[in-house]
């Protein structure tokens, strides 16, 4: 089994609002492995992009262990732990502008990851030429400006620029979500190249199903803070335990668009639900939650192994993996 990149024990985020405590990131434990892509998935709000942003050193935790490389990390940066960390762990936005400088051309941009390192000169300026080409821009694009760039342009320099330094992980936070559905496919298969070719470890944030079930090793399905389910992609695309997991792909999978809009209309945001209050007990999918019964709200779940190789948090998993046999 290969080494753990990422490791998140217990890992909290926690934002002040008038009603209390919001729980972003609610007691995520999970470990990013050496070369592979684990795909985050789960409705708007559910906290994958808080999650993203910790890791990624752009965003305090409020409690919990944030362990990259066998290393403990802070839960404030100083310039010099955030350059390190920036070596190991690196970002690609939705929004192709957020990584980018706009006063800074193409070429440069490419390059501060590694002045960064301390890679300057003629071996940076060769560096970030190679980079240029590998993501299918041709050279004069380097001395353009973000904003004459397409945006799937600017999408491949912003995954250039994550590659570039050569970091153990690349944490893509909705790669795709913001372009042309005509490029979408391209920009993935650029993904997908440049992860196997480098052997990167890769969290792929996304909501489209089917783009994490072509690409993700192994898939964690985010509610409200909390990870219900986690597993082999395959194992979990093809015999999810909690209801959630199971809903999630009846609405996206089989293209049914009654179920996509129930959740459309239960998602945190469009059903007036914010994220859970930190002092709240119980299963957070009680509310929605077809096979709720009065237990499940006492107590929170926790990860358990699931017949099928993957974990699920439900109280009631013994009967649905019983339901399941019996199908
Ligand atoms: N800076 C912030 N201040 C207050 N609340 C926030 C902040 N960032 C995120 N949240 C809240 O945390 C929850 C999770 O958000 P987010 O991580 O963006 O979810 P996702 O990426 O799954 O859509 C949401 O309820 C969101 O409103
Ligand atoms: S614990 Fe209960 S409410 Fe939560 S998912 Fe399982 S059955 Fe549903
Ligand atoms: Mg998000």
């Amino acid at each position: 089994m290969s080494a753990a990149i990422v490791q998140l024990r217990e890992l909290r985020c926690h934002f002040a609002s008038g009603e209390g405590l919001l729980a972003a990131v609610d007691g995520v434990n999970l470990d990013i492995k050496a070369g592979e892509v684990l795909g985050l998935v789960g409705e708007s709000g559910s906290g994958k992009s808080t999650m993203g942003r910790i890791i990624a050193g752009l965003q305090p935790r409020s409690a919990g262990d944030l362990i990259i490389g066998g290393q403990a990390m802070p839960r404030h940066y100083s310039r010099r732990q955030f350059k390190a960390m920036s070596t190991q762990v690196q970002m690609v936005f939705q929004d192709s502008y957020a990584s980018l400088n706009p006063r800074m051309t193409i070429l440069a941009s490419l390059q501060e990851p590694l002045w960064s390192q301390g890679v300057t000169g003629a071996v940076a300026r060769d560096k970030a030429c190679y980079w240029l080409e590998r993501v299918g821009l041709p050279q004069s694009a380097g001395e353009r400006y973000p904003h004459e760039l397409s945006g799937g342009q600017r999408q491949r320099i912003g995954i250039a620029r994550a590659f570039i330094a050569e970091p153990k992980l690349v944490i893509c936070d909705e790669p795709v979500s913001a372009l042309d559905v005509s490029v979408q496919a391209q920009i993935i298969n650029l993904l997908q190249e440049l992860q196997t070719e480098h052997n990167t470890a890769m969290l792929f944030i996304a909501h489209d199903l089917a783009v994490v079930r072509f690409l993700a090793t192994r898939t964690a399905v985010m509610y409200l803070g909390e990870i219900v389910e986690l597993g082999p992609t395959p194992a979990l695309f093809e015999g999810p335990r909690h209801p959630y997991t199971a809903r999630l792909l009846a609405a996206h999978l089989d293209g049914n668009i009654k179920a996509r809009k129930v959740i459309a209309a239960n998602t945190g945001k469009a059903a007036g639900h914010k994220a859970p209050l930190a002092t709240d007990s119980g299963c957070r999918f009680a509310p929605r939650c077809p096979m709720a019964e009065p237990a499940c709200s006492a107590n929170p779940p926790w990860l358990r192994p699931t017949k099928v190789d993957t974990e699920a948090a439900c109280h009631r998993l013994a009967d649905i993996e019983i339901l399941k046999l019996r199908k």
